[in-house]
């Protein structure tokens, strides 16, 4: 048996697979502040008119340009593992497999997309790029990324992310780029969080405030925004990891896969492994797919199936996902990824659906399922993909429970080498779990209640 099971250079997917072509209820429109679909014009000031056109696409199948499978081939395909050491530890008649994506330059996921957004903003004419970071891994996927394709890049680092990981500053600066803490002085919508909470630790949805304003607000139009997750076109672009896994899954003799888990902020790394077998799904399969979010920013476990912006300062359209709201700040967990208060709209339509079934862990239990991890398996994990793992290790204690020889995959979206800092607090036994609840959820959402309310219809068939 095969423990790594690995792809030539050849063998790599040559098209990305777009769910919004399959959804059984169609994707519901980003509205603009009119109340109106907004666009593909409306959005030409934030994206290169390239990528907008894949945003709005209900093209099943994509082609991946030759040059960018160029620019994919220097750490793609990413090897698919059996986890032999973990399902040994845990007893299981499961047997589990996870998808590496901590063996990018970046050490992650986001690389799988940025080198595509740069690639597409060059060919546009774009000279830079603007963005937010939360744990720090899309900056430094989106730096490595213009140093590779000769973009200017500029990095808004959610300020308690940025005290807890300096070292992802100097990768960024490595690459080139330059990396500010957020809320900034640098922007209107930074300065005016500064002045009603200067202590703030900061949030993606700030972040990503002061990241659009600095792009629209470069009078050359040679600007661009670059966003790491939530949209429609970054989805796509993470396909790439589970078209991979099918092919992969094939060749170690696996018929069918039971369970596919993914930890999920704004939803790519979720959705890059998922979408594949979600299609799958749709076409019949019986496949559990479960998104794994932090029970302190329970977006989809708790927040309501909106219409709502994607920052605090408003400047994205209004679009249909599960959210907290956009002026929630999470607490200050060590998953930063995940202290995201929204969801991609194809991930939470598919939520909607029944497709997908959401989880909330706390911290300490993603700590402790990462720690096992690292002693069995060998690789220190991300704080956020630690919840992907915890899911599994509870999904394989059921397969055990029941005596069923399950198939479970798993995305390992980042390695944690760079949040070691997490890692020291729970070893000294110095973490704390924190859960928002209810009702605190209702009272922050009562000053949203005269949004616009997208449909709640589902076909019921899962
Ligand atoms: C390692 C890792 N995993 C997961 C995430 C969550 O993002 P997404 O849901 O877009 O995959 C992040 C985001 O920063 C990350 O760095």
């Amino acid at each position: 048996m095969d423990k790594k099971i690995i792809l030539t250079d050849s063998e790599i997917p040559r098209q990305w697979y777009n769910l919004a072509a399959d959804l059984p209820t169609p994707l519901q429109p980003p509205l603009g502040p009119d109340g109106k679909p907004v666009s593909p014009d409306m959005l030409a000031p934030v994206f290169p008119m390239n990528l907008i056109e894949q945003e709005v696409s209900q093209q099943r199948w994509i082609d991946i340009p030759e040059e960018v499978l160029e620019l994919l081939y220097r750490w793609r395909p990413s090897p698919l593992h059996r986890a032999v050491h973990l399902e040994k530890a845990l007893g299981t008649p499961a047997r589990i497999y996870f998808k590496n994506e901590s063996i990018s330059p970046a050490g992650s996921h986001k690389p799988n997309t940025a080198v595509v957004q740069a690639w597409y903003n060059k060919q546009f004419g774009i000279k830079k790029l603007t963005t937010e970071t939360g744990a720090g891994q899309w900056g430094s996927a989106l730096a490595f990324a213009c140093a590779l394709i000769g973009l200017e890049c500029k990095v808004f680092m959610v300020r308690i992310s940025f005290e807890q990981k300096p070292m992802r500053k100097t990768m960024m600066q490595t690459w080139g780029a330059t990396c500010i803490p957020s809320p900034s002085p640098e922007t209107k919508a930074g300065r005016d969080v500064l002045d009603a909470h200067p202590d703030t630790p900061g949030s993606l949805g700030i972040a990503i405030s002061e990241a659009v304003e600095a792009a629209v607000s470069d009078s050359t139009g040679e600007t661009r925004y670059s966003l790491g997750s939530v949209l429609n076109h970054v989805m796509l672009h993470q396909t790439i990891i589970g078209l991979e896994a099918k092919k992969q899954l094939e060749k170690a003799g696996e018929k069918k896969v039971d369970v596919v888990i993914g930890c999920a902020g704004g939803g790519s790394n979720f959705a890059g492994l998922s979408f594949p077998f979600a299609s799958d799904k749709i076409n019949g399969a019986d496949i559990e797919i479960i998104p794994v979010e932090p029970a302190s920013c329970p977006t989809m476990t708790k927040g309501p199936f909106m219409y709502d912006h994607g920052d605090i300062a408003k400047m994205t359209p209004l679009l249909p996902m599960h959210s907290l709201g956009h002026s929630f700040i999470p607490a200050p967990i060590h998953a930063g990824g995940l202290r995201y208060h929204g969801m991609a709209p194809l991930v939470s339509a598919g939520i909607v659906e029944g497709l997908f079934t959401p989880m909330a862990l706390q911290q300490i239990e993603c700590y402790k399922a990462a720690m096992l991890f690292a002693r069995t398996e060998g690789i220190i994990v991300a704080p956020e993909t630690s919840h992907a793992i915890a899911a599994t290790i509870r999904k394989a204690e059921q397969a055990k429970q029941e005596g069923k020889e399950r198939v479970i995959i798993f995305n390992l979206s980042g390695h944690g080498l760079m949040d070691l800092y997490g890692y020291d607090l729970f070893l000294q036994h110095r973490l704390a779990d924190h859960e928002l609840h209810q009702d605190e959820v209702d009272a922050a959402l009562a000053e949203l209640k005269d949004l616009p309310k997208p449909s709640l219809a589902k076909t019921g068939k899962w």
